[in-house]
């Protein structure tokens, strides 16, 4: 039954978590407000944030689930992929800790952590296809097992979330701006504005089109009205989301045609949307498919998805070494 401490920092969220025996106990997860005035995450005080925040984050953890030091039996953390800045201050962290306590340190991709955030209150069945969604990355995968997984498909460009966000920005909508836009959407009609969708071969996403012909639609439209947007806010809202939902559900259900799975997951900070769940419900129903979406604290970036992998890489005593190095690019 190991105790497992993990942490996470690979962006602007400092988190922290607990897991016995596979059962997440406390995640505790520190935001940083820092980037809001600057339209997007400055690295530099992600960095300094985190440096603020770590301590704090790992006592409340600890203490909300009732473990001490002594407990412990691992400690988890995101070696990447990530913000090197921030990426150092949770690896740095976990060797000091792991030093001074002889513990085995065990380190995790945090690609991977977004996948098994859907193992954290059930375990979806083998294989499956898990879309990963966040402001980072679009990854397609083929799931094999709890550790075992292959990239069949990724942005080539933008991530869905900067999709949203670069979108949200050209509204005039503040940063983050994905929220915002599916909240304004629900009360919009998504019929009324069409954007063209990328043509691209095979499972891979590109989503830099769709941001450059919403801007010249924009432009054009506010030319002739100068209150269009704040005339039009939610249908385009409501339209820019329809079409991105589209483009990613339209390669998932793909995939999973072609690699003739059972079950679909998703992951991911913009698995949190309200019309990418309704519509990847409905796919799951369409097709006769089990689908799996983490709850909304696993689906953002968290520590508990660290302790999950974390647990499965104790089970077959998969440690790594106090020479480990944070890596800002690390593929799945
Ligand atoms: O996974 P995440 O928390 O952080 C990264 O690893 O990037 O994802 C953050 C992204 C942001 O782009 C944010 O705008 C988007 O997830 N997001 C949403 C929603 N909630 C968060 N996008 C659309 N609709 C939402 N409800
Ligand atoms: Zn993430």
């Amino acid at each position: 039954m190991p105790t497992i401490l993990a942490i996470e920092s690979s962006c602007d969220d400092t988190s922290a978590a607990v897991c016995k025996d596979g059962k997440i106990l406390a995640n505790i997860i520190s935001s940083q407000q820092v980037h809001e005035a600057w339209g997007g995450v400055v690295p530099e005080l992600a960095s300094r944030a985190h440096m603020k925040n770590i301590i704090v984050t790992v006592d409340t953890a600890m203490k909300k689930a009732s473990i001490s030091n002594q407990d412990l039996d691992a400690i988890a953390f995101t070696r990447g992929p990530g913000l090197i800045g921030s990426l150092l201050v949770g690896v740095s962290f976990a060797k000091g800790l792991g030093m001074a306590l002889d513990l085995p340190l065990i380190e995790v991709n945090h690609m991977q952590a977004h996948v098994m955030a859907n193992f954290i209150d059930e375990t979806p069945s083998f294989p499956h296809i898990c879309l990963t969604v966040s402001g980072g990355h679009t990854q397609l995968l083929l799931v094999r097992g709890p550790l075992d997984m292959t990239l069949i498909g990724e942005s080539l460009d933008d991530a869905a979330g900067e999709a949203f966000d670069k979108s949200a920005k050209i509204l005039g909508l503040p940063y983050p701006g994905g929220p915002l836009v599916d909240k304004l959407a629900q009360l919009g009609n998504p019929e009324k504005f069409k954007f063209a969708k990328p043509q691209i071969e095979g499972f891979d996403f590109s989503f830099s089109g769709l941001k450059t012909s919403i801007l010249y639609f924009i432009q054009k439209q506010v030319k002739e009205n100068p209150n269009f947007i704040a005339e039009n806010l939610n249908d385009l809202c409501a339209s820019i989301q329809k079409t991105i939902v589209d483009i990613l559900l339209k390669k998932l259900e793909a995939a999973a045609i072609a690699n003739e799975v059972r079950e679909i997951a998703l992951a991911g900070g913009v698995s949190a949307n309200s019309e990418l769940r309704r519509k990847f419900s409905e796919l799951g129903i369409k097709n006769g498919w089990k689908t799996h979406i983490p709850k909304f604290e696993y689906c953002t970036d968290n520590a508990a998805m660290i302790a999950i992998v974390g647990h499965y890489k104790y089970e077959i005593k998969e440690f790594c070494s106090y020479e480990i190095e944070a890596i800002p690019r690390y593929p799945i």
